[in-house]
């Protein structure tokens, strides 16, 4: 295994050949002999220095050798053009040029990267070679990113599957921001046709959604507007009825959104579902809505009735998408507002109760309210998982003062993951407003199949910062440089602030549309105030490498934690980098692995090339560590190991009182492993985790 080629000795033996015109050929070879001493001695070195740095030290290897091959076949282009070279001086070049790419392809074939090593010796002209390798490949059938399979949010005891969850957050319309209760059938038709004919539906805005208002009878009470079987009826501003709405909607290719509220009354006093959950759900079936916004409006604390429209949705035998505002987020709801997590006497995670969940009050056309919503959806990050989107609320684009705040706007719900639902007049709006909206560009970076929500990852000043998400193509990640400040100012992004190689990576402007070309380390422009740069950097992943290696030595594309940073080899400590304590779990103690604190989400990219994952996960004994005995015996969590879209090992609540429990999770075909931690239902105070010795194999 010869890693490091001989680039300095190299360079010294390409400038004697430089030179050799005045040279002896007897010199030129000892010279020789004592550059390639000299340079086996370095490549030793070099192998050892890599078996220790892994992976990180195998891609500065390559870099360095790629840099050696240029100059060796520069040196070989050189000596060839000149035409007066001695033919000993051509083929030492040749023959030096051979051995620099024997030595790239067998770092490439080390990394598993051997179709690349094949084309490295073919173009060095070692044909034998690069067939006998060839030989070796065995083709694999393109897996990796085959559809992710539907993944349902629960299951019932009789066996019957429960809500699918959509692949994508879901894009349209949504009557609310615009016309409030004033809303009639025939506007609903007329939207319906502007999303065709604008272009909007072709690009993804399919589901043209009621608000508040439409339905027979003010509530007081409860009950009141219902016919005789109890069932809802739409009130005359929709003199049709809701079955015969669907059915034009759905004939012109598009989809039908319905609201109701879990009380006895909606926001605005029209009848609610609560404990009408069941027939509401079979009646929006029946009709063949495909969308819920189910909406709290001072509904009982304990919000069942959330579950139960769940459940009822669920068993209504249609495919409805359903989207929850727990109002969970407000003050004085969770003890501890940075959890969304349904109350303790309920005790349930918010991600499997509904397709999506508000993250903050209702959206303003006022640019402080964008603010607010980035924030509130910023914080709650890590319950943006398989299945579930946080939801910042319906959009203001084309409401809000400013273009660029527009700009802003659109583009930052599509980093955040969040629904794309209009919420302006479309038939009368401007061609600005049309082109934010329909920026197909920025729309792939929301619909992006990975489905991971942007997170900070730098703010150099207070409100500049580097948002960044990882998309589907390997390398790829969409960043966001933010500037919510009133004040332009320069935001500048290094590549490896985006978990990637420092290496030179392709840059497009999604927010004008154009290419930059390749920036070599990052990238750092003014962005006005109140505006945003949207950027698609693909550049080189750092990876996983092949064979068994620690996970948590690896490079994750995504972290995000409760408190303070993810950890590696030690324990969560609140706030700090290094504030933690040695791994340990019940009595036993870990060497290796990540100390995190609910909730938690750790991904990295499999890429199809992993097969397993062996970890041991538990409580932290990080108060019992600090010696602070009235919290040692506190904290539960539950650890979850997700590839794509399906779970593939979940612990269940531990304590800790319980010891380390080994999880183990097949990977083959996965694009990406997520590792979430979750509260384990009393808010998320003491939940120290730890994913110890996390071992994974790939090749
Ligand atoms: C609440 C919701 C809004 C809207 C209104 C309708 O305020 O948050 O999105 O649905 O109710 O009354």
């Amino acid at each position: 295994m010869n890693f490091r080629l001989l680039s300095l000795a190299g360079m010294a033996f390409l400038a004697a050949c430089n030179g050799s015109e005045s040279s002896r050929d007897g010199q030129l070879e000892s010279t020789f002999a004592a550059e390639q001493a000299e340079a086996r001695k370095a490549a030793e070195d070099e192998i050892a220095a890599f078996k220790k740095g892994g992976i990180n030290q195998a891609t500065t290897e390559i870099d360095l050798i790629k840099q050696d091959m240029k100059t060796a076949k520069a040196e070989l282009d050189r000596l060839k053009a000149a035409g007066n070279a001695k033919a000993k001086e051509l083929e030492q070049a040749e023959e030096r040029y051979k051995e620099v790419a024997r030595k790239y392809a067998g770092i490439l074939q080390e990394l598993g990267r051997t179709p690349e090593a094949v084309e490295v010796l073919k173009n060095a002209g070692l044909t034998q070679e690069a067939s006998n390798l060839m030989s070796q490949i065995v083709i694999k059938p393109q897996v990796p990113y085959e559809p992710f399979p539907t993944l349902y949010k629960v299951t019932f005891d009789d066996g019957a599957k429960g809500l699918p969850a959509p692949k994508s957050a879901p894009m349209g319309w949504n009557a609310w921001n615009t016309f409030r209760c004033d809303v009639t059938e025939a506007t609903i038709l007329e939207i319906a046709d502007t999303l065709i004919e604008s272009g909007m539906a072709k690009a993804g805005y399919t589901s043209v959604n009621l608000d508040d208002c439409w339905s027979e009878g003010r509530a007081e009470g409860g009950g009141l507007g219902r016919d005789g079987d109890n069932k809802l009826r739409a009130n005359s501003r929709f003199p049709s009825g809701i079955k015969a709405l669907a059915e034009k909607i759905h004939a012109k290719g598009l989809k039908l959104g319905i609201y109701s509220g879990g009380n006895n009354g909606t926001c605005q006093g029209y009848p609610g579902s609560l404990g009408f959950e069941a027939i509401d759900a079979r009646t929006f079936a029946e009709w063949k809505v495909d969308y819920v916004k189910y909406d709290d409006c001072g509904g009982p604390d304990n919000r069942l009735t959330f579950v139960r429209m769940r459940d009822a949705l669920a068993k209504s035998g249609r495919e409805i998408f359903y989207s929850g505002n727990f109002n969970n987020f407000a003050n004085g709801f969770n003890s501890n507002a940075r959890t969304f997590d349904l109350p303790p006497a309920i005790n349930m995670d918010v991600t499997t109760v509904a397709h999506t969940a508000r993250v903050g009050d209702d959206i303003q056309p006022n640019f402080d309210s964008i603010k607010a919503l980035i924030r509130a959806a910023g914080e709650r990050e890590a319950y943006s998982t398989p299945g579930f989107w946080n939801d910042p609320d319906m959009l203001q684009v084309g409401r809000l003062p400013t273009l660029e705040e527009n700009k802003t706007h659109f583009a930052m719900w599509a980093m955040l993951a969040g629904p794309l639902l209009a919420g302006n007049d479309i038939r009368t709006q401007s061609d600005d407003t049309l082109k934010i909206l329909s920026n197909a560009d920025i729309i792939a970076v929301n619909q992006d199949r990975l489905n991971i929500q942007a997170s900070v990852v730098r703010e150099d000043v207070i409100d500049r910062q580097v948002w960044s998400k990882p998309l589907e193509e390997t390398g790829a990640r969409a960043v966001a440089l933010l500037n919510m400040t009133d004040t332009a100012g320069t935001i500048s992004v290094q590549w490896t602030d985006v978990a990637l190689a420092d290496a030179p990576a392709k840059v497009r402007n999604l927010s004008t549309g154009t290419d930059v070309g390749d920036a070599e380390m990052g990238y750092s422009t003014v962005v006005p105030a109140h505006g945003v740069v949207v950027l698609k950097v693909t550049g080189k992943e750092i990876g996983l490498p092949s064979g068994r290696s620690i996970l948590s030595d690896q490079q994750p594309i995504y972290q995000v934690n409760g408190w303070g940073p993810v950890e590696k080899d030690q324990s969560n400590g609140e706030a700090m980098r290094n504030d933690g304590t040695p791994l340990q779990i019940g009595d036993e103690g870990f060497e290796k692995g990540l100390g995190v604190a609910a909730r938690s989400q750790v991904i990295y990219r499999t890429d199809g090339r992993c097969s397993d994952l062996s970890v041991h996960g538990g409580v932290d004994r990080f108060y019992a560590t600090k010696s602070v005995p009235e919290k040692r015996d506190h904290g539960n969590v539950s650890f979850e190991i997700w590839g794509d879209g399906n779970l593939l090992a979940a612990s269940g609540v531990m304590t800790p009182a319980d010891g380390a429990k080994r999880l183990t999770a097949d990977l083959t075909h996965a694009s990406i492993v997520r590792l979430i931690v979750k509260p384990g239902g009393d808010y998320v105070n003491y939940d120290y985790a730890d994913w110890a010795n996390p071992e994974i194999t790939c090749h």
